[in-house]
């Protein structure tokens, strides 16, 4: 697929969802950036990049345990939702930009922290992408990704269902394609840390997709037919938990110190 059939489409799919996505990640806001932070190690005169911000739910979080933060996505009506988050929040270390992971608007070794969170699913090449991270970042400075990782069975029927949900996904990384990303560029050897987010109720997650060529009502009885199989094929852990739809995404950290 080309770049720019790409950019649209993720354009088009989180200017839809940014209202609520915003407010998903907001309500899960509470604890859940402890682990990604310790393993992190913000310091107070650290600059931190957050690439593919979106509505800046984990800009926002880290901001308080560093110098400066700065935002940046493609899609502006993301860049609304951060910007109206931070005023909420009374938060005035942060700054937003709207720019592209492949051509970063910033100067080589600008920042000591650039992380990423949820967004490289969303990427057709996702190395070079990765490698402008790597450029931004200054010598002895840290790059830390997380984001979903489907254990390598069901990485292909994870792909063919987040499509179906959000035509904006391209491919989840599995936790090795994901540790590979900094080979042949000056970093280290990544820690790699697992965890599972916390169950979510289906519909939540659905009601912040806009899909094209299926209803959420058949995307909804493909997730309770996984769950009633007990297979959970689909790599979502679909669960009925007291009748309620619930499903939870693997998710990998990893994180870089560049030399
Ligand atoms: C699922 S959201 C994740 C937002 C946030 N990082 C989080 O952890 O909740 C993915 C974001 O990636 C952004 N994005 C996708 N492709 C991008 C690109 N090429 N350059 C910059 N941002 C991009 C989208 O606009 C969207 O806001």
């Amino acid at each position: 697929m080309r770049e720019d059939e790409q950019k649209a489409k993720v354009i088009g799919q989180f200017s839809l969802q940014a209202e609520g996505y915003s407010r998903l990640t907001s309500s899960m806001t509470n604890g859940r950036q402890e682990g990604f932070r310790a393993l992190l190690g913000p310091k107070l005169d650290d600059l931190l990049l957050d690439v593919c911000c979106g509505p800046g739910t984990l800009t926002l979080d880290l901001a308080p345990y560093v110098a400066h933060v700065t935002g940046l996505d493609l899609t502006p009506a993301m860049l609304v939702q951060a910007r109206a988050a931070q005023e909420k929040r009374n938060i005035n270390n942060a700054e937003w930009v709207e720019g592209d992971v492949y051509a970063l608007p910033f100067a080589d070794a600008a920042f000591s922290l650039v992380v990423s969170g949820a967004a490289f699913h969303h990427i057709t090449t996702p190395r070079a992408a990765f490698a402008e991270l790597v450029r931004v970042c200054r010598p002895g400075g840290r790059i830390a990704i997380r984001d979903v990782t489907p254990v390598d069975q069901k990485s292909a029927a994870y792909d063919r269902m987040e499509i179906l949900r959000d035509p904006s996904h391209v491919h989840a990384l599995t936790v090795d394609e994901m540790a590979g990303l900094g080979e042949g560029l000056p970093v280290g050897v990544p820690v790699v840390r697992g965890s599972v987010t916390a169950d979510l109720p289906l519909d939540a997650v659905l009601a912040t997709s806009f899909p094209e060529a299926i209803t959420i009502a058949a995307l909804r009885a493909m997730f309770y037919a996984d769950a009633l199989s007990g297979e959970d094929a689909l790599g979502f852990n679909a669960r009925l938990i007291e009748g309620d739809l619930r499903v939870s995404y693997r998710q990998t950290t990893c994180v870089w110190i560049k030399y």
